[in-house]
């Protein structure tokens, strides 16, 4: 007899990256899955498959872990920033300002998604490596703060800050040069990163910046890497980051800001140990305050950028099997309607989940492994290597664990297949958060030359 343990572990509510489940999973009297008090099966029946849902109980838990630990841990001012890639939308954006987070954005797509949503533009910060004039210029015109990560950057907001001949705030982004132990694709804190400057570069930027006539050192930002379990990194980090404070003192800036990135990891699946929300803040806290004292400096306002601890564990995907093929003596593979296009970081990080039967969640039945395979013309587009799972058939419903981040963002339409609805789970009630995509939909951007029109 196989049993999903961790659905019976005991839920952290706390801290959710610390569970695999939503805090508010549970199991009917009818022994069926139920999120946020709603029963996944009649959700699939009126939204279809596969499809995203949300757990606000689960978010706003997390929101309000960061925000209390800062208090509690931290002396000087502080504001949580999330880290909108995780999970972009106007109901994320606004459910982050409602609890009073601050948001991180990367492109204009993801400012234009923040501001809809109602999050205050004092509270948004502009990041990325390669931004475009436009979306410099549309920060810049909506007063959101821009995070300079390169010369480029600098250059272009040097000169319309002399156009406009008034002052801009800015803060930088540079590389500590520490390494943490996570994907290689998702550390971005080591010497050869592509984003920031490199620590070596900073007084030659200091002095760049004294030299502007309207650019203000206001904060600094640095980020090491995603789902990290280590709490070091992040000691180690809130240290360097107040020497290149001091290090700014001698330049004449006088830096307020002080923002450590996110990278706080989830637990997807059973061995996964990762700190709590708690933990880190403290640790993270605690260093900078340490540093601060030990150099007589003022607090400066703690940001730190959490996405996939903030979103991850509130989300959860169903999908519905389909074709079973079975090799004898090699595996059994299992369809499933969707796959690598609403989830693409198994076939990109080799990354794991837990998924459970909707009907049978806790697994209660003879022992079956399967292959999960997603449904895109790709051999790759495999969602679980092997899973242990109760009897089921073609129409049972799976239910993939910590798939909040990541997943929707990083979506596409490979195979022209549209993408999944997305439902938010409150007390019983559900309620659609993004339409689910329709074939025709995708053809929207689709244009024939008229040439070739003429020519059929
Ligand atoms: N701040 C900055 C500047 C970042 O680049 C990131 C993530 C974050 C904050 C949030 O990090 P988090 O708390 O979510 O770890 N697609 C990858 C993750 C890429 C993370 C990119 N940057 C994945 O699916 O694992």
């Amino acid at each position: 007899m196989v049993k999903n343990s961790f659905l019976k572990e005991k839920i952290d509510l706390k801290s959710p990256n610390k569970n695999i489940t939503p805090v508010t999973t549970s199991i009917g009297s009818d022994g069926k899955l139920s999120i946020g008090g709603c029963s996944i099966e009649e959700l699939v029946e009126k939204y279809d498959s596969p499809l995203y849902i949300l757990d606000e109980i689960t978010l706003r838990n997390s929101c309000r872990a960061y925000k209390k630990a800062l208090q509690k841990y931290y002396p000087g001012e502080s504001l949580p920033i999330y880290a909108s890639k995780a999970n972009s939308s106007v109901f994320m954006s606004n459910l982050i300002s409602s609890e009073g987070l601050g948001l991180d954005a990367v492109s204009e797509g993801e400012l234009l998604t923040a501001l809809k949503g109602g999050v205050p533009n004092e509270k948004i910060v502009f990041h990325g490596n390669n931004k475009s004039d436009k979306e410099i210029e549309f920060a810049v015109r909506n007063n959101i703060k821009v995070i300079v990560d390169n010369d480029f950057d600098l250059d272009r907001l040097e000169k319309i800050s002399n156009s406009f001949n008034h002052d801009l705030e800015i803060m930088i982004r540079f590389t500590p040069g520490i390494e943490c132990h996570t994907h290689e694709y998702i550390r971005t804190g080591s010497f050869d990163s592509k984003f920031g400057f490199g620590i070596e570069y900073l007084n030659t930027l200091f002095t760049k910046i004294s030299n502007t006539k309207h650019l203000k050192l206001k904060g600094l930002h640095a980020h090491i890497g995603s789902q990290i379990f280590e709490l070091e990194p992040h000691k180690d980090l809130g240290e360097i980051m107040v020497n290149v404070i001091v290090e700014a003192q001698k330049f004449g800036h006088n830096i307020e800001e002080l923002n450590v990135g996110g990278g706080l990891g989830i637990k997807y699946i059973e061995s996964d140990d990762p700190p709590s929300i708690d933990e880190w803040v403290k640790t993270v806290s605690n260093s900078v305050v340490k540093a601060c004292k030990k150099n007589n400096l003022d607090f400066p306002t703690l940001m730190c950028e959490p996405g996939r601890s903030i979103v991850s564990t509130a989300g959860i995907t169903i999908y519905k099997i389909g074709a079973f093929k079975e090799i004898p003596g090699v595996r059994t593979y299992l369809s499933v309607d969707g796959g690598m296009s609403d989830n693409p970081r198994p076939i990109t990080y080799q990354s794991n989940y837990s998924a459970c039967l909707v009907s049978n969640p806790l697994n209660i039945s003879s022992k079956n492994k399967y292959t999960i395979a997603g449904k895109h013309c790709e051999s790759g587009d495999v969602l679980f290597k092997e899973i242990e799972l109760a009897d089921c058939k073609t129409g049972d419903l799976i239910c993939v664990f910590g798939t909040g981040a990541y997943n929707n963002s990083m979506s596409s339409n490979y195979n022209r297949i549209p993408r999944p609805a997305a439902l938010l789970v409150y007390d019983g009630e559900a309620e659609i958060i993004q339409m689910r995509e329709s074939p025709l939909d995708l053809l929207k951007y689709d244009v024939l030359p008229d040439r070739f029109i003429k020519q059929n």
